[in-house]
């Protein structure tokens, strides 16, 4: 099969530090059809050798499993080309049209890896240059727009030119292997079925943690924030993929479908739930791994008095009858005290208490996503026994069991965006988000985005190398739990 991927941000920061290196490692595993071209599109006046030049001399700082063998990368790049293209300009698309007719692939891909307020006129002048074919696909990176009103009116130009099943969204979330493990430990196995709900569930907190500040994209993140940014899509997405009902199949609708009736659940915002229940911070200056790292307004890009969030907690709740009043954290943050996203489900103690048993981690399953990729089982045991104990109880231990999926899988399992390339060449849906899953998730953090718009006070401070701002802990508290690096 033949195929022709069209890299719209050819030059940007995506495409060299996640897609090329991503392209380059399917190629190395054998999995990229060797009659594939990329063409690299962007402004820049560059030919193909110099755009070769350029993304092999950024190879050096990409993160690649091993670095490349001598001749590798110049065996990989014989499928790179450039095209030089001014997105606002219909005649560049008419070059493109006659470039793409030079090999009359079987599979045109378009990987818009741009900003997305020119996702629109991308589409439009595809569409005018009769580039939006059947065997057409569409890439979308996030953010697809900056609320309910502007993702609809991208998804309404992108759904004139091109049929859904031609339109790929990305969140990368879904391409990596801890989180296709979920589906698995969930959907694969029979044995958290029966006790994945409200009767034995007590909570369930989704952490993704970063250690990073906003590197070289303060100007971007300062208007778009934690919540837009990491909880619209990939923290919905994990919440989905915990809380669905078990699809008929695993085709991408019937996942989807799933999917959507989850954000379609989830309980109203109210002004009381808003005043207590979604918490923002801000990082000030502070250390990070031993390092001393400045405050958010402090970075380049960034406006000093910025009142965007660099660290969301909310507490969601998902209005139906498996998971009514069963609570849902969701926290991240950036310059975070570690890089760690895990999930932690809390299930409920033991009914009736005849031994005498810790506090503190039992009856819970951690599900590791990064950077640890595993499953830990967290039990109640009979320890050692304390022989100058005059008690007739019995006093239980936590012990837990441990899965290292990395060390099971080995840690060269296939990456996220690589999967997903893979996937929008073969034309396989069922890691990409359908347009109503999209607008169901905007719905839901909407009133939040115009609850902080209108409130004054501002995000909370937090020291960078911290847990986020008390307000957090405070929050989960009210319910009688903690985060699982309080308890
Ligand atoms: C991106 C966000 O979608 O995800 C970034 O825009 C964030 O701000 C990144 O750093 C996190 O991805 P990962 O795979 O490093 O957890």
């Amino acid at each position: 099969m033949s195929f022709d991927l069209v890299l719209f941000g050819g030059t940007g920061d995506l495409a060299w530090r996640k897609l090329m290196p991503a392209l380059f490692q399917a190629f190395r595993h054998g999995s990229l059809p060797a009659s594939g071209r990329i063409i690299g599109v962007a402004r820049d006046d560059l030919s193909d050798e110099q755009y070769r030049a350029l993304i092999r001399a950024r190879f050096d700082e990409v993160d690649l499993s091993k670095r490349p063998a001598p001749g590798e990368f110049e065996r990989f790049a014989e499928m790179l080309h450039f095209l030089r293209m001014d997105l606002s300009k219909p005649g560049d698309y008419q070059r493109l049209a006659a470039t793409l007719r030079e090999r009359n692939a079987d599979t045109v891909v378009m990987y818009l890896a741009t900003a997305p307020s020119l996702f629109t006129v991308a589409c439009e002048q595809l569409a005018a240059a009769g580039l939006n074919t059947a065997n057409t696909r569409i890439v979308l990176e996030k953010p697809l727009g900056h609320d309910l009103a502007s993702n609809r009116a991208i998804n309404e130009t992108v759904r004139s030119v091109l049929s859904e099943k031609q339109i790929f969204r990305i969140d990368h979330y879904l391409g990596k292997p801890s989180v296709q493990n979920l589906f698995a430990l969930r959907f694969g196995n029979s044995l958290f079925e029966p006790l994945w709900r409200r009767e034995t569930i007590a909570n369930i907190q989704i952490t993704i943690a970063e250690d990073l500040g906003v590197e070289k994209r303060g100007a971007f993140y300062d208007s778009t924030g934690a919540l837009r940014d990491m909880v619209q899509n990939h923290a919905l997405q994990l919440l989905c993929a915990l809380a669905m009902e078990p699809p008929i199949n695993a085709h991408a609708d019937a996942i989807r479908d799933e999917k959507l009736k989850v954000l379609r659940s989830l309980r109203a915002w109210t002004p009381e739930a808003l005043a207590q229940h979604a918490i923002r911070g801000q990082y000030t200056a502070g250390k990070v791994g031993g390092e001393a790292v400045p405050a958010y307004r402090d970075e380049p890009g960034v406006n000093p008095e910025s009142h965007t969030e660099t660290f969301v907690a909310l507490r969601a709740e998902i209005a139906n009858w498996r998971w009514a009043g069963v609570p849902f954290f969701i926290r991240t943050g950036k310059r975070l005290a570690n890089r760690d996203a895990h999930i932690v489900v809390n299930f409920r103690p033991a009914p009736h208490a005849i031994f005498r048993s810790p506090l503190g981690a039992a009856n819970r399953l951690v599900i590791h996503l990064q950077p640890k990729d595993g499953l830990e089982l967290h039990l109640l045991a009979q320890g050692q026994e304390n022989r100058a104990s005059k008690s007739a109880q019995q006093t239980l231990a936590p012990v837990h069991l441990d899965l290292d999926f990395d060390k099971r899988f080995g840690s060269e399992r296939v990456g996220a965006y690589e999967r997903l390339l893979l996937d929008v060449i073969d034309g396989r849906l069922n890691l990409f988000v359908r347009s109503d899953e999209q607008e169901e998730a905007w719905r839901w953090v909407e009133p939040i985005i115009d609850y902080w718009r209108n409130d004054s006070a501002g995000p909370r401070p937090y020291a960078a190398g911290t847990w986020g701002p008390s307000a957090a802990s405070a929050m989960i508290a009210r319910d009688g739990y903690c985060w699982s690096e309080e308890c």
